[in-house]
């Protein structure tokens, strides 16, 4: 597994653990409702490093492996439903401040809250698990590939006439 992977991996089971807690029905709907908002924050900064580092990897293996580019085409997708999701949420719910007068005076806002919590962090966890069970194996193919491809051109450097290693 590539390192890239496995500190993704890291983000993720941090991430999980946020939203299982912004789960917990022994938590008020208000102090859920918080801990869903360090969690955005956490997934907004792992979202980064992925556009930084894994995307653009995974969008040049794209233009020539037809496997890579449906499972990227498959993800896009999806990201797109979840940001809208993620956007549709806070313009519901935008803070702490506006939320918690109306969870204090309306047990239907509350509970209404929680359910709409419930979905969002259940979306998320679905799409998490989803990326390390298909998504990250095809970056690990592809950053295997690379590596073993800048050995093959290192030898013949180093060597400067053709050494042919089988690397498998
Ligand atoms: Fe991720």
């Amino acid at each position: 597994m590539s390192r890239l992977v496995e500190e993704l991996k890291v983000d993720h089971s941090h991430i999980k653990q946020v939203l299982r807690r912004a789960k917990d029905c022994t938590l008020t709907t208000s102090e859920r409702f918080e801990v869903f908002i360090a969690a955005k924050v956490a997934l907004q900064n792992h979202l980064d490093r992925e556009n930084r580092e894994l995307y653009p990897v995974l969008r040049h293996a794209a233009q020539s492996d037809p496997e890579s580019h449906s499972t990227l085409e498959t993800f896009a997708k999806d990201m797109e439903q979840i940001a809208s999701q993620v956007t549709w949420f806070f313009s519901k719910y935008p803070s702490l401040e506006t939320v918690n007068p109306k969870i204090e005076a309306d047990l239907n806002y509350a509970v209404e809250l929680a359910r709409d919590l419930e979905t969002l962090t259940t979306f998320l966890g679905v799409r998490l698990g989803r990326e390390e069970h298909s998504l990250y194996p095809v970056y690990d193919r592809v950053a295997e590939k690379g590596t073993r491809l800048a050995i093959e051109l290192q030898v013949q450097d180093i060597g400067g006439r053709l050494i042919h290693i089988p690397i498998e």
